[in-house]
């Protein structure tokens, strides 16, 4: 080998020891892996192209010019995901605690930018001290350059992030500006002040755990999409999650030839619903079994509860999945299932993924914390997510429909593009106890009229036939036929084309 040939080698085998032994044995020890090993957990086997090895820092202050490691703490470059392109950086906490740097964030920029100009999602793998103490405002810098990509790419590639370290101060806005935020349990935390601050500002105790751990931010914050028990299983889910999603904006999502016939009827469903509309039933059960092979990859799923949302295929075809759960609240809309619905349907939108809309909703939760809290905006983000979103639409009815909730949930009047209902749903203002109490009030104190007004109030209003007779229900479907009627639906809309009235951008209700 020549001399060069030679120092190559050894740069490489630096670049690659990152940190040294000791910290690969330090972060082992901790349960995690190190930058490279994710990478080789995420991607196909020997498709990594990795860029920048042998970038180092600029910075010469506090004995920084005797410090340098090749990659400067962040692995970049490219590779497959079941043979799809993805760009990916992993940041190595064995380098400076992954602390970012200008050289480090040029990095992270330069495959961003590459991402964007093919096409191609970014996936960043997160385990950073933060801001690299030492370089001060250059380090700043490097975030916000970041931070502008991650807002130039949203809604042209998928941006995914993983956290599996430390994530903390302005460092936490590049993830939470990405469309997707998985954790990894007891081993990353996300905060914008950390527990010292916070003792110091407010007097509150609490551990990095508890204040922005996996748990805390999948079931109190709603930051964070899913939490998992280690490493490897969220690269694994990553891998799992990313089969959904098309490459880019202009790519549709790919397709999975699948051996459960689109015709499958499924006459368990008949009786899903039970006859008293006040006893819940569980949504899941109808997802699952109308899905392709009963696979639901569930976003969210322990936040806002009474409401669903995640990705699945129908005849091959990936679709978003939204559907009020009555097993909470009702299935009741509230400030946080709105939110959580609003961004699902805008990703989906974004990436002309098909929305199938499950609905049995009795309203918007009434209360002071709710309106207090502003459900009046944050319900008008779902109500705008819909009304804005172009790609395909099915919906159907499975019992209630009530109110401004019936108008929210991709109603006809809000481009649905097929709207179904089952024969027992009933789409009305309200539930017709409610709406018998309010017509008759002088009668507030004869029971047998109220029973007799609310008899006749149900017959009248509550079925689909009174929204099907103006056209707002496309057909009433037996339950057991749904998976058939929305795959027929899906393929009869699969070239849909409406475009929305051009303008700098809406003003969705923030
Ligand atoms: C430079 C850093 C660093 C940083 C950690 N290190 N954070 N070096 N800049 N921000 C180095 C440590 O000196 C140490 O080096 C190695 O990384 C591992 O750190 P440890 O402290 O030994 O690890 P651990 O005990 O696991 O604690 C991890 C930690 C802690 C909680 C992240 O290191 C920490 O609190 N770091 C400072 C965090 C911080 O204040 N960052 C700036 C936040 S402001 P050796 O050589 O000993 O291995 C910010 C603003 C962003 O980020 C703004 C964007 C707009």
């Amino acid at each position: 080998m020549t001399d060069i040939h030679l120092q190559l080698e050894q740069k490489r085998t630096a670049a690659r020891l990152g940190g040294g032994q000791r910290r690969i044995d330090a972060q082992h020890a901790k349960g995690k892996l190190t930058a490279r090993e994710r990478i080789e957990v995420l991607l196909d086997p020997d498709t990594f192209e990795e860029w920048d090895m042998f970038v180092e820092h600029r910075c010469t202050d506090f004995g920084m010019e005797a410090q340098k490691i090749p990659g400067d703490g962040v692995v970049t470059g490219y590779g497959m995901i079941n043979g799809r392109l993805v760009f990916v950086f992993s940041q190595d906490f064995t380098v400076f605690g992954g602390a970012l740097s200008e050289s480090h964030a040029e990095k992270i920029c330069k495959i961003m930018d590459q991402a964007m100009k093919v096409g191609a999602p970014v996936i960043g793998l997160n385990d950073s001290g933060g801001a690299r103490i030492q370089e001060g405002v250059a380090s700043l810098g490097g975030y916000a350059e970041v931070f502008q990509r991650n807002v130039m790419a949203s809604g042209v590639i998928p941006q995914i992030s993983l956290i599996m370290g430390p994530c903390a101060g302005g460092a936490v806005y590049s993830p939470a500006m990405t469309d997707f935020i998985f954790m990894v349990k007891d081993s990353s935390y996300m905060f914008v002040t950390g527990p010292e601050v916070v003792k110091t500002v407010t007097h509150e105790e609490v551990s990095a755990e508890g204040l922005g751990g996996a748990l805390t931010h999948t079931t109190k914050s709603g930051v964070a999409d899913r939490a998992f028990e280690n490493d490897v299983e969220a690269l694994l889910m990553m891998r799992r999650m990313y089969n959904y999603l098309p490459l880019n904006n202009k790519e549709k999502a790919p397709v999975r030839e699948s051996l459960d016939p689109r015709d499958r009827l499924e006459p368990s469903l008949d009786t899903l619903v039970p006859s008293n509309p006040n006893q819940p039933y569980d949504m899941h059960e109808l997802i699952l079994k109308i899905v392709d092979d009963g696979d639901f990859f569930e976003l969210q799923p322990e936040y806002a509860k009474n409401i669903l949302i995640g990705f699945a295929r129908m005849d091959g075809q990936s679709v978003g999945l939204v559907a009020n759960q009555p097993m909470v609240l009702a299935g009741c809309l509230d400030i946080k299932s709105s939110i959580k619905a609003a961004r699902f349907v805008r990703f989906c939108d974004a990436f002309s993924i098909p929305v199938i809309t499950l609905v049995d909703v009795p309203g918007f939760m009434p209360g002071t914390s709710q309106e207090f809290g502003g459900i009046i905006k944050h319900g008008a983000k779902l109500l705008y997510a819909y009304a804005e979103c172009t790609s395909p639409k099915v919906t159907l009815i499975t019992r209630k429909a009530y109110g401004g909730a019936y108008d929210v949930m991709s109603s006809k009047h809000l481009r649905g593009d097929v709207n179904f209902a089952w024969p027992n749903a009933e789409i009305a203002v309200m539930g017709a106890k409610g709406a018998v109490e309010i017509i008759f009030r002088e009668d507030k104190n004869d029971p047998e009229k109220l029973a007799s007004k609310e008899q006749e109030y149900r017959a009248r209003f509550a079925n689909p036939f009174v929204a099907g007779a103006r056209g707002f229900i496309d057909d009433v479907i037996q339950p057991q036929e749904t998976r058939k009627r929305i795959c027929r639906s899906l393929v009869m809309l699969k070239d849909k084309k409406i475009e929305n009235p051009w303008r700098k951008h809406g003003n969705i209700p923030l």
